[in-house]
């Protein structure tokens, strides 16, 4: 039997932030490891360009996210690592699955639907003002980096588990029309991986700029960390852990046994100022080994596109041969 193919893609806007490590960079490395699946990582710059009108911006985001995932220690020898712009086949494939996708279908698409019902709100005339063609059709694109590669599973957060189901049913639609050449893909949702408070308590999330840099300088990283909101209670006052953004966040990084003195100590009264000093020391230890790997890499920018290279080289291996397959199935044919 052949191996499970396992894709995932990285959108290419803004610096990765501790939130993005638990929730989705640290258990794909870990899954890149692992012998028993083919494993697919990109770096997915056109779809970075539907929000982006900040070139230098996002070249920096693509050398900072690749830079992360080697950092982190992505295993490139089994993995493929590329970026989906090094794959040409990738917009081609693109634009024959718009010929089987249904408007409709991207009509109820929630990013859409949200961009629209902004402008609703706002009282704006047209519905559909600034909405670029871009994000409308972005499920189409990440459609076509799915199916390019057969995956069977997508390890993707909540939010793009609609996404993987419009890759889904576009998918049968092709097979419908043309015949069964391509997989019909799963979304893998880590409902146990941990999503982290930013600063303010909500979410970590670059919208609302409450992150905390995977890779600050460890002196940044201490000031970020002495910023997060707390309660007023003060040391030796018992405290809670649920909903506490200093102990979500010491939980994502330590052990079981870590946090259940942990919560001991909460129980006993302990000091937020000497709990964040703690906090920042601990995760600061878990990554000054990567992060002086990822400065060496920041410094190294050829070393990384060389890289990324050879993982398109790899990837299109499999591409260029399966969209062969796709244009004498559709009747993009030579004629003689
Ligand atoms: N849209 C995804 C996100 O914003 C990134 C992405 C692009 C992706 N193409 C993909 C994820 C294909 C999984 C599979 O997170």
């Amino acid at each position: 039997m052949s191996k499970q193919v396992v894709l995932t893609g990285i959108t290419t806007t803004g610096t990765p932030h501790l939130g993005n490590y638990v929730g989705a960079i640290r258990p794909a490395v870990e899954a890149s490891r692992r012998s028993d699946v083919d494993g697919y990582y990109f770096m997915a710059d056109y779809h970075a360009l539907v929000k982006n009108t900040d070139p230098d911006g996002l070249q920096q985001s693509s050398l900072e996210q690749a830079a992360t995932w080697l950092a982190l220690g992505l295993d490139t020898k089994t993995a493929v690592f590329y970026r989906q712009s090094d794959i040409p086949e990738i917009p081609e494939f693109t634009w024959i699955l718009n010929s089987v996708t249904a408007k409709g279908l991207m009509n109820r698409a929630h990013a859409y639907k949200a961009a629209v019902a902004a402008n609703e709100l706002a009282g704006s005339r047209d519905p559909d003002q600034g909405i670029t063609m871009a994000l409308f059709c972005y499920p189409v694109l990440m459609a076509a980096d799915i199916l390019m590669f057969r995956a069977n599973k997508v390890p993707v957060g909540k939010d793009q588990q609609q996404h993987v189901e419009m890759a889904r049913d576009i998918a049968q639609r092709f097979n419908h029309h043309f015949g069964e050449i391509l997989v019909v893909p799963e979304a893998v949702i880590g409902e146990n991986t941990a999503v982290l408070s930013g600063l303010d308590g909500r979410k970590m999330s670059k919208s609302y700029n409450n992150t905390i840099p995977l890779f600050a300088p460890a002196k940044r990283l201490r000031k970020l960390i002495m910023k997060i909101k707390t309660n007023s209670l003060e040391p030796g006052e018992p405290k809670e852990t649920e909903g506490c953004t200093l102990f979500e966040i010491y939980q994502a990084f330590a052990t079981e046994p870590e946090v259940e003195a942990m919560r001991r100590r909460y129980a006993g009264g302990i000091g937020w100022g000497e709990l964040k000093q703690e906090l920042f020391e601990y995760i600061d230890a878990h990554l000054c080994e990567a992060r002086e790997e990822y400065n060496r890499l920041i410094a190294a920018p050829d070393h990384i596109e060389s890289v990324l290279l050879s993982g398109a080289e790899r990837a299109r291996e499999v591409a260029t041969p399966l969209l062969a397959e796709i244009r004498q199935a559709v009747g993009i044919r030579r004629l003689g």
